[in-house]
């Protein structure tokens, strides 16, 4: 029996991150940040001093990524930074990329880690390219708006001194890459239940994800 697999896919600051997590915990499944994997990508390059814009050298660099190197990546703190986000969002529009990333992707949701039941992949292409099959697909997301307001706080929350206006441009700019890339772009799967969170709490978010949950495994 294929284990269950549960696809959240979702823009920047959406909330699929945390929803992801909750969902996770409250089935007892495994949890895979997929865009830990474009990051992991992006900040191996900015530190070797790679451009990012070398496609071969972004494909060479997520062929040679081991699942250790995938482990050590998502402890390191320099992963969450706005610049390796932007590298993530640069790399990930490479198709070789892509390509790279998928196997290790569909492992983790056919034999998630530890023996567990299930896994939720949190990312933008989970439920149209590297999970069609899932049983439940959520797509999470909120305005723009939202979305920056919740980065911009997140932002003075670390003590930082961000411009409003810079933080909206630049959740527009990932939008527009995510959204508009050849290959694998941000878009709905035609199955998915949509869930925007603009105007809902983190509890009304986690209990119309778990109704959705629930009705279909
Ligand atoms: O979700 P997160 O902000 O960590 O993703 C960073 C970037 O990685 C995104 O802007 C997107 O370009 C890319 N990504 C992707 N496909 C995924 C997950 C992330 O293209 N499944």
């Amino acid at each position: 029996m294929p284990r269950p697999v549960i696809a959240i896919d979702g823009p920047a600051a959406s909330g699929k991150g945390t929803l992801a997590r909750k969902v996770a915990a409250a089935m007892g499944y495994a949890l895979l940040d997929t865009g830990a994997l474009y990051r992991g990508v992006a900040l191996t390059m900015i530190r070797a001093g790679v451009d990012l814009g070398d496609a071969e050298a972004a494909t060479a660099t997520a062929r040679a990524l081991t699942a250790a190197d995938i482990d050590r990546l998502t402890h390191d703190p320099d992963l969450r930074l706005d610049t390796t986000a932007s590298g993530a969002s640069r790399v990930s529009a490479v198709p070789g990329v892509r390509q790279a990333l998928l196997d290790f992707q569909r492992d983790f949701a056919a034999n998630p880690p530890g023996g567990l039941p299930g896994a939720v992949l949190d990312g933008r292409d989970i439920g149209t390219v590297i999970c069609p099959n899932a049983p439940v697909k959520l797509f999470v997301t909120a305005s723009v708006t939202v979305r920056a307001q919740r980065r911009f706080a997140e932002l003075q929350g670390r003590g930082e001194n961000p411009d409003f206006a810079d933080v909206l441009a630049d959740m527009q700019a990932r939008d527009d890459r995510d959204t508009k890339r050849a290959v694998a772009p941000l878009v709905p799967a035609s199955d998915a239940v949509i869930i925007d969170n603009s105007d809902m709490t983190p509890q009304q978010v986690l209990d119309a994800a778990l109704d959705v949950v629930r009705g279909r495994i």
